[in-house]
């Protein structure tokens, strides 16, 4: 079958070095042809991201994986196996064909095979590997609709597919499985519970560190421009008070208390709910207020990834 007409003009600008909107079952990415080094730099120029921070690699398939990997452990094969297609990040030892402009000069490539039909749809007939990460400014929060790239980027961008809204809203897990002990990087929209149950064996977690190259492991990211503050229910009247002239903007579920003269931003009481409208409602919180006080769901599941991005948003800027 003929591709629609978007996918075949987005082949046609990834061939020639140009840079798409992709949508994902997570986020939507920024992608370029992951073989073209002028194509991968001019990522880092229009995110603003600096170019030590390596890349993610999206394929159509794990066949195709494999082959910008000097080898697949048995764990890798397994997890591979388990969550591909979808929300998970493979970080391995690389072949030649990942360029130090994609890895950030490191030895190891992150490789994913997303879940979302038009990705899939793209990937397969382009027939290569789409560098991409998340399709925001450095620093900012990801976007998780065709509209949030476009006011992201506007004209340095020149198509975006629409693929709706992102399913899973929180961005992959990495998982680093190129050493003798795999470790979890950055939680993510595959929960590390399920992760560990198909190892058999518990996720080292990275510290912040050793890890410094990977943008999710900075401090501040994913970050509004208006001050947030992370509480409990119990705390929110309490912390609400003490805030008290600022216009205050509340996402939290319905079951915390409603805070008189404040915007509530309701959101679902589940893990994978919250994590769906997470971005969106940051956004959506950004232009009504100048101080956001969020309730976090539990740890559990992928409130995990929810809770990592809700820290670094509410981190300290530089
Ligand atoms: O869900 C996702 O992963 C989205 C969609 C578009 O696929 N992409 C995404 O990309 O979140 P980005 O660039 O915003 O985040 C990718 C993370 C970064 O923290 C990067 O440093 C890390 O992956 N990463 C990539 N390759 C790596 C490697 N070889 N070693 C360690 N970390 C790596
Ligand atoms: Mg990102």
């Amino acid at each position: 079958m003929a591709p629609s007409p978007d996918v075949a003009r987005a082949v046609e600008l990834l061939r020639r070095g140009g840079l798409i909107g992709l949508p994902t079952e997570t986020v939507y990415g920024l992608g370029a042809d992951a073989s073209n080094e002028l194509a991968v730099r001019n990522i880092f120029a229009v995110k603003g991201r600096p170019s030590t921070h390596p890349l993610i690699v999206h394929v159509a398939d794990v066949a195709r994986a494999r082959t910008w990997s000097a080898g697949f452990s048995p764990q890798a094969e397994l997890l591979a196996a388990a969550f591909w297609p979808g929300p998970l990040t493979l970080i391995v030892k690389r072949s030649a064909r990942a360029s130090d402009a994609v890895t950030g000069g490191q030895d190891t490539v992150g490789l994913r095979v997303p879940s979302h039909p038009l990705a899939l749809e793209v990937l397969r007939e382009f027939d290569g590997g789409i560098a991409a990460p998340s399709a925001n400014r450095f620093g900012r929060v990801s976007p998780t609709t065709a509209a949030h790239v476009r006011s992201e980027f506007g004209d340095d961008v020149e198509l975006v597919l629409d693929g709706g809204a992102s399913q899973v809203g929180v961005e992959s897990t990495i998982v680093d499985v190129s050493g003798s002990s795999p470790r979890l990087l950055r939680p993510g929209g595959i929960a590390r519970e399920e992760i560990e149950r198909v190892l058999g064996v518990p996720l080292l977690v990275a510290t912040h560190a050793s890890d410094v190259r990977a943008p999710g492991m900075l401090e501040s990211h994913y970050a509004p421009r208006a001050g947030l503050f992370l509480v409990s229910a119990d705390e929110l009247v309490g912390a609400a008070s003490k805030h008290a002239p600022s216009r205050l903007v509340i996402i939290a579920s319905t079951a915390a208390p409603r805070v008189a003269g404040a915007v509530h931003l309701d959101v679902p009481e589940d893990a994978d709910g919250f994590a769906r409208v997470l971005y969106a409602k940051l956004r959506e919180a950004d232009g009504l207020g100048d101080l956001i006080l969020a309730v976090p769901p539990s740890e559990s599941g992928l409130g995990l990834a929810v809770l990592d991005r809700l820290k670094r948003a509410a981190a300290p800027r530089r």
